[in-house]
């Protein structure tokens, strides 16, 4: 029997567009393996809207879930790799490994805010967070272990691990932000319904880094650009995609959001 998943809702259909059905495998079995790691995250969303949190609860929200989020850095750190590979090619492949480091470099336009006046996501997210706590969230002494984890594997599985490793990985938080980005903004819409006193305009603005990822399908053209850019790093280094390692990244992401949202969901529990 399968059971409803808000987040696999969304998913699903991104799933379906990837046209290498190896690749495709191993994104649904992930997903299957670790139902219970993806249904401690939908925990939390449901619990959120529940009841008014304290500021203290709200600030270890808001720093934690930011540090299993920005990875603009990361980004970089990957297409700069890929461009000295490029550098070093030989066979005439330097333009396939070049459009690899481009292709991986276009799942941070938005974040940069390159086409929107230089607005970036962290500005969005510091904005989003500034609505419902005093500006002392950003203190790491707000942040759970599991997240300060979870964000160095993230950043050392880009810039150090191996290429396809670091490619799988921001596929993978693609794919996944679509999935619990579409899950969190029904959440923090019903607590700002439910505990805060905004007007229509000051919540669309307050929610508006979550949206942003969401409306323009911002994460799902990430997700495709990846998909090129390994494609193309493939094509560059004659090597054979790893579906094994594939999954096994893919399950490791959310391994390690899991026990994230699940501290945050327990936290809750001690103030119901
Ligand atoms: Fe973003
Ligand atoms: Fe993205």
């Amino acid at each position: 029997m399968s059971v409803a998943s808000p987040l696999l809702d969304h998913v699903d259909p991104v799933i379906r567009l990837v046209p290498d059905s190896g690749l495709k495998q191993a994104l649904k079995n992930s997903f299957a393996m670790e139902a219970e790691s993806v249904a401690k995250i939908e925990r939390f969303f449901a619990r959120l809207p529940e009841q008014k949190w304290s500021q203290d609860l709200l600030s270890c929200v808001f720093n934690s879930w930011k540090a299993t989020h920005l990875k603009m850095l990361a980004i970089y750190g990957l297409s700069c790799r890929l461009q000295r590979l490029a550098d070093s090619a030989i066979n005439g492949h330097e333009l396939s490994l070049l459009s690899a480091a481009a292709k991986n470099a276009e799942t941070s336009h938005e974040d940069l805010g390159l086409d929107f006046d230089g607005h970036t996501h962290a500005d969005l997210y510091d904005s989003f967070a500034g609505t419902f706590v005093a500006e002392d969230w950003q203190l790491k002494r707000h942040r759970l272990d599991s997240a300060s984890r979870f964000s160095k594997w993230v950043y050392r599985n880009m810039v150090v691990e191996d290429i396809q490793v670091g490619l799988f990985t921001n596929m993978f938080s693609e794919i996944y932000n679509h999935g619990e980005y579409s899950t969190a903004l029904p959440s923090f819409n019903a607590y700002v319904d439910n505990h805060c006193d905004l007007g229509p305009k000051e919540k669309a603005r307050a929610l508006m880094y979550i949206s942003a990822h969401i409306e323009d399908e911002t994460e799902i053209a990430h997700f495709q650009v990846v998909l090129d850019s390994l494609d193309l790093y493939l094509k560059g280094t004659d090597e054979q995609l790893n579906y094994e390692l594939a999954e096994r990244v893919f399950r490791q992401y959310l391994k390690g959001v899991a026990p994230v949202m699940q501290e945050l969901t327990e936290r809750m529990s001690t103030e119901a």
